[in-house]
């Protein structure tokens, strides 16, 4: 069988990271959360109170810190896991503004190549199939309503025992979206060769029966 790089992108909880886990399991590929590398910058930015409006400042710390992220999906700053801690509700309002930096999104691209150059990926974000790999052989783009996102994350919220609050998440969402669309640097778009599913109305397993099945024609 062919190696291919699978690209999904799509707004923010659209079910990207759930189905691309499954897809990279059934094809024995490898899972790349871009996400996570945008998350981490920004933690260690707001834990070393640097000012996110000065752009050198947040990309010369790019360039100090290192961003490890294992098989697990477990994700490291400087040898420390900080798996948990991107997910904050502090990182997830700050993350579209430090991602809006064009140095900032050029190391990151640069290093989100490398892990995609043999192929045998499901990378996941906003810009991977305009992009990261931009001659990848599928490219999905996922989008559900903004209701039909906030109360799935509100329920695996729930799930894991977080305090949640369902307008709140509904208002991040829209702002992060709005925010991702709105930036100069490759914002969030569907690229023109991309498959776009309506995931409003599917399951989990159904949107990943999907992408495989789009995999087994090409
Ligand atoms: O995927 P996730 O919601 O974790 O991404 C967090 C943020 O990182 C996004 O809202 C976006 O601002 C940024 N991002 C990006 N490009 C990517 C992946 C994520 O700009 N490829």
């Amino acid at each position: 069988n062919k190696k291919l790089a699978i690209a999904i992108d799509g707004p923010a909880a659209a079910g990207k990271s759930t189905v691309a886990k499954i897809v990279a399991k059934k094809l024995g590929y490898v899972y790349i959360d871009t996400g996570a590398m945008y998350r981490t910058l920004t933690y260690s930015v707001l834990q070393h109170k640097i000012d996110i409006s000065k752009s050198k400042a947040v990309v010369q710390h790019l360039e100090e810190i290192s961003i490890d992220i294992n098989a697990q999906q477990e994700v490291f700053l400087n040898s420390k896991n900080v798996t948990e801690a991107i997910r904050s509700d502090a990182v997830t309002q700050n993350v579209s503004a430090i991602a809006s930096i064009a140095d900032v999104r050029s190391i990151m691209v640069q290093r989100q190549q490398i892990l995609a150059k043999n192929r045998a990926v499901v990378m996941d974000g906003r810009d991977i199939g305009t992009h990261v790999i931009p001659d990848a052989e599928i490219k999905i783009f996922l989008i559900a309503s903004v209701s039909e996102r906030a109360k799935r994350r509100h329920e695996e919220n729930e799930k894991k025992g977080f305090l949640s609050n369902l307008e709140q998440i509904k208002n991040d969402i829209k702002q992060r979206d709005k925010m991702d669309s709105e930036r100069k640097v490759s914002p969030l778009k569907k690229a023109e060769d991309a498959i776009e599913i309506d995931t409003t109305s599917m399951s989990i397993q159904e949107v990943a029966e999907k992408i495989l099945a789009f995999v087994n024609t090409n």
